[in-house]
């Protein structure tokens, strides 16, 4: 299984605040928006990742990830020249992905809870077709959306609908067979001129191969899309991690406890950010481990 991560887009919605930093950049708490993202495929134990942004940011991401070896992973980076759409991201990785399933995840998405692991891991080992998810909101209709019939049968996936059919929106998280990226070069462009997920989803569906989980109240996904989004989802980490002492989609911590780098790793990482909560935390989990 490989990951990809898609971090591009121009942020309009959050100008000024985006205008010069790529959106996945700006900090929810005390670290970047992308890590975030980034914890749960390594929580997925998927170690070959592809990071997709815009020309003016990638350099940003590679800088700030490297080449993935310090985390015992694998980083490539891609350049997305427009945002297309979030179906151009197998079309952009159809050479990372080779002949593997792949899971998507968007840049801007924030997951926590309990379940979390158990819940990437039943994804990622149905070999065949589609699993995406379906999470209880208050608004639906700037999402994508799941339609129920009676039976609670799964009958389309509509985006942004007017009218949602139902309050169950689709997280960014994504996982699918291969087949992905034929079926993306053949996704016509939506009214809104983008090539869409949701019409991916909806091919899969149509082969009778989408299964949609439903993810419950023990889950947390956040919203980062709004400035009072932002504000919140920051105050849910800050709450989080000082009521708990665990850190929030810490990736070292992560990549250390899946085996993917060793407490002497975690250490140097962790020395590295001393003068910071962040590090000494590291080394706190370090000096345990010995
Ligand atoms: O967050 C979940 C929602 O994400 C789903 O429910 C929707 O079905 C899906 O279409 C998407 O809706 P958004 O309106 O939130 O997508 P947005 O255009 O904001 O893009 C999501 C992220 O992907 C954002 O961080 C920017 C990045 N992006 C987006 C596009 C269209 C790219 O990197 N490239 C792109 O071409």
């Amino acid at each position: 299984m490989k990951g990809i991560i898609l971090a591009g887009g121009k942020g309009t919605r959050l100008y000024p605040m985006t205008k010069v930093v790529s959106k996945q950049l700006l900090p929810i708490y005390d670290k970047p928006l992308i890590y975030y993202p980034l914890s749960m495929l390594l929580l997925a134990k998927i170690r070959e990742i592809l990071i997709i942004s815009t020309p003016e940011d990638i350099d940003n991401y590679r800088t700030l990830l490297g080449d993935g070896s310090r985390l015992g992973v694998s980083f490539t980076y891609k350049v997305q020249e427009t945002p297309r759409g979030l179906a151009d991201a197998f079309i952009l990785g159809e050479e990372f992905i080779g002949d593997d399933n792949v899971c998507l995840i968007l840049g801007d998405n924030v997951f926590y809870g309990q379940n979390m692991s158990s819940i990437l891991w039943k994804a990622c080992e149905r070999m065949t077709g589609a699993t995406i998810f379906g999470y209880p909101v208050k608004d639906a209709h700037s999402f994508g959306v799941v339609e129920f019939d009676s039976d609670h049968k799964v009958v389309s996936i509509e985006e942004k609908p007017a009218q949602p059919k139902s309050n169950y929106a689709v997280p960014g998280l994504y996982f699918y067979d291969n087949r992905v990226v034929e079926i993306a070069k053949n996704v016509k462009p939506s009214a809104r001129g983008e090539i869409e997920i949701t019409a991916v989803n909806n091919e899969y569906l149509k082969l009778g191969e989408l299964h949609v989980e439903l993810l419950g109240r023990g889950i947390a996904w956040l919203d980062t899309g709004t400035p009072e989004g932002m504000l919140k989802a920051a105050e849910y980490v800050e709450a989080v991690q000082s009521r708990q002492g665990f850190y929030m989609s810490c990736i070292e911590e992560i990549a250390w406890r899946r085996g993917f780098i060793t407490a002497e790793q975690l250490m140097a990482l962790g020395q590295e950010l001393k003068m910071t909560d962040y590090g000494q935390y590291l080394i706190s989990l370090a000096e345990a481990a010995r």
